[in-house]
């Protein structure tokens, strides 16, 4: 592995390396064991390195010259050994870099180590030039899906039985009069509002209209990440037109019957809406034109994952248009905490920088951040723009 200097002084200064404890040397020996064969060392560094943070093993098996029961010899010495959690899925088997084992590692060469900022339920925040990359264990991961999805599928829940969602603290006026914190329905127009169908209206919980700077043009291909009830990919595929494609992916199966149920009255053939998470898009690579999301990417575990699945999936000169909530970059994750929930979009917000920092990492240019209203003390919904380098290929045809 070739380092470049710049970054080896930035990350880890040898000459302010502390030598191990013998507890810490215990912990990490087992660890080199298991690494001390090339094959293991690749493979880790493929689990470790994915973009989604995690890998099927059935990916893997293209790498290497080798039988898929050899890869999966090696990979089971990585998990014996705490490297890699796995989990069976159906027939296959996947795979994630625990973060504990990471950190001891780069014990061993002196990293400084992660920095836990708020509750351990949050990304851990990395000190050192990289301010912003969201790494958790799959548990903890798993664990804020889970309290993600429950309060999503009470929102969904409550429209589907004839009231109005919301999510707290962001997103939505809690008592849903529609006087207080301009989100949610309120942020369309009465003309947009009567393309779609009542049930897209009142399940509306974003906190900015993407839709309105998407520049969105017929025959495009839209994603928009956690879709909810539909607004946003109904009303975009009103914009593409029959020639294009407007996909919906959320996690919540109670959000996707909503949007599947609003997309049928509205008659909208050309959206499809995908059962799936953010960290982890199930889209071929280059397959998207323009990426949309509506106060989704604060609640996500892994962001930095986000930002690198939109970048694959977009093509070259594609635009990444997102309304998101962003704390002010003196907030710490303590003070964001304090100001709301992780559920409601407020405690998982990045900060400006660390937003315009992930894109960035992620290879996005022309990055552009417009606050539009704040929604509570130093915490602003955005307007948030990029674009993929490149130029715009040819789009087949869906
Ligand atoms: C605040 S609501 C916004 C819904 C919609 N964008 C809107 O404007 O009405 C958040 C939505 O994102 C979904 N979601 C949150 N985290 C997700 C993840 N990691 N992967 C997929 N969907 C997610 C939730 O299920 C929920 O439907």
């Amino acid at each position: 592995m070739v380092l470049d200097p710049v970054e080896t002084a930035a990350c880890c200064s040898p000459l302010s390396a502390q030598a191990l404890s013998m507890e810490q040397a215990g912990q990490v020996a087992p660890l080199l064991k298991a690494l001390a064969d090339p094959v293991r060392l690749r493979l880790m560094s493929l689990v470790a390195s994915h973009p989604g943070g995690e890998v099927c093993a059935c990916d893997l098996g293209g790498e290497f010259d080798l039988s898929q029961p050899t890869i999966s010899h090696h990979l089971k010495v990585l998990h014996d050994a705490g490297l890699v959690d796995r989990e069976k899925r159906g027939v296959w088997v996947y795979y994630r870099a625990r973060t504990n084992a990471l950190l001891s590692l780069s014990a061993l060469i002196g990293c400084p180590p992660p920095q836990y900022a708020g509750d351990r339920s949050q990304p851990v925040t990395w000190t050192g030039r990289r301010s912003m990359i969201a790494v958790t264990t799959s548990d903890e991961l798993e664990e804020v899906r889970q309290r993600v999805r429950a309060r999503y599928a009470q929102a969904a829940n409550a429209v589907t039985s004839g009231g109005i969602a919301a999510c707290g603290d962001s997103c939505k006026d809690n008592d849903g009069t529609g006087t207080g914190t301009g989100t949610g329905s309120e942020l369309y127009g009465a003309a947009e509002q009567s393309e779609v169908p009542e049930n897209a209206v009142s399940a509306s919980l974003g906190c900015g209209n993407p839709i309105a700077v998407a520049g969105l043009q017929p025959g495009e291909t839209v994603l928009d990440l956690g879709s909810g009830g539909g607004i946003d990919v109904l009303l975009s595929a009103r914009r593409v037109g029959p020639a294009g494609k407007a996909y919906g992916l959320d996690m919540t199966g109670e959000m996707l019957n909503l949007a599947r149920d609003n997309a049928a009255k509205a008659g909208a053939t050309n959206a499809e809406f995908l059962h799936g998470h953010i960290e982890s898009i199930p889209l071929p690579g280059e397959s998207v034109d323009v990426i949309i999301s509506n106060c989704v990417i604060n609640l996500s575990g892994n962001k930095a994952a986000v930002f690198a699945e939109s970048f694959r999936v977009l093509r070259p000169g594609g635009r990444f248009g997102v309304s998101d909530i962003l704390a002010e970059d003196h907030l710490t994750a303590a003070d964001r905490a304090e100001r709301g929930s992780h559920t409601g979009c407020i405690a998982g917000a990045l900060s400006f920088t660390e937003y315009r920092d992930g894109l960035t990492q992620a290879g996005f240019a022309d990055i552009s951040i417009t606050p539009t209203h704040e929604v509570a003390d130093g915490m602003h919904s955005a307007i948030v723009r990029a674009i993929k380098p490149g130029p715009r290929t040819a789009r087949t045809p869906s």
